[in-house]
């Protein structure tokens, strides 16, 4: 009897658990999405030194998950300054979408400068992907999803481009698990969206709500308090 009431209430426990990560708010601050163009706008000129290098052992790390082939399609979301573009081979085929002009000049610039003829540039919203559904194999979203102002509507947007079998890619800081960095990431979200992304981002809610089931999710970088999220679309 006692055995049975225990397991009744772990039952009942990791289902309320699973029923508020599919509803709870992913951070408690929230963004404008002209406000984030705005902090953008004002990073591109030195955002390569300040997160060129710091991060980039996770954009290594991903381009390895994302297995690509020969003449494979890949957008990039929220492509930025094109930190990563000199990183794809060049026998596929690259398209990058960004909000911020001024992100996207310094891209235009590199892939000049690099001479990348297999790279598209866009100016796009990526809750609003101008592109046809299942028109690229694999879709990939570098410290983009604790920008913007609503996770879930792009993480929508990345699979209905995703072909059937392709992979979806998230790179991006979410809240630690552990008590004190959890509540210190929870306090400074508000101050951190000034230098251009939300600290708390809660990542088993985000996996609930965008209903993703990753096949893999490894922390990165130094300290490894980011996370690189591999899916397969259904
Ligand atoms: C932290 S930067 C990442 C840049 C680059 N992917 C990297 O690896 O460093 C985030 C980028 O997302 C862009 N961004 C923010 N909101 C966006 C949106 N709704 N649609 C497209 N891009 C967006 C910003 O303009 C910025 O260039």
């Amino acid at each position: 009897m006692a055995l049975f009431e225990r397991s009744r209430r772990t039952t009942d426990e990791d289902y309320l658990a699973a029923n508020d990560a599919a509803t709870r708010a992913l951070s408690v601050t929230a963004v404008e999405t002209d406000f984030v163009a705005g902090v953008y706008g004002k990073l591109a000129s030195v955002y390569d030194i300040v997160f060129g290098p710091t991060l980039h052992a996770g954009r290594l790390q991903a381009l390895q998950r994302m297995a690509i082939s020969p003449g494979d399609r890949i957008l990039e979301v929220g492509v930025g300054t094109g930190l990563n573009l000199t990183l794809y081979p060049k026998d596929c085929q690259i398209t990058g979408i960004d909000l911020s002009d001024s992100m996207l000049e310094k891209a235009h610039e590199r892939v000049a400068k690099h001479e990348l003829e297999h790279v598209s540039l866009w100016q796009m919203d990526a809750t609003s992907i101008a592109f046809p559904d299942d028109s690229y194999d694999i879709v990939y979203a570098p410290y983009l999803i604790s920008v913007v102002p609503d996770p879930v509507a792009v993480v929508r947007e990345m699979r209905r481009v995703c072909r059937p079998g392709g992979r979806i890619i998230v790179l991006n800081h979410f809240r630690s698990s552990g008590t004190i960095l959890s509540a210190i990431e929870r306090a400074i979200s508000p101050f951190t969206v000034h230098i251009g992304f939300k600290s708390d981002l809660d990542l088993p809610a985000f996996l609930a709500q965008a209903e993703l089931t990753p096949v893999s999710i490894e922390k990165v970088n130094i300290p490894p308090i980011w996370s690189l999220v591999t899916c397969i679309k259904d």
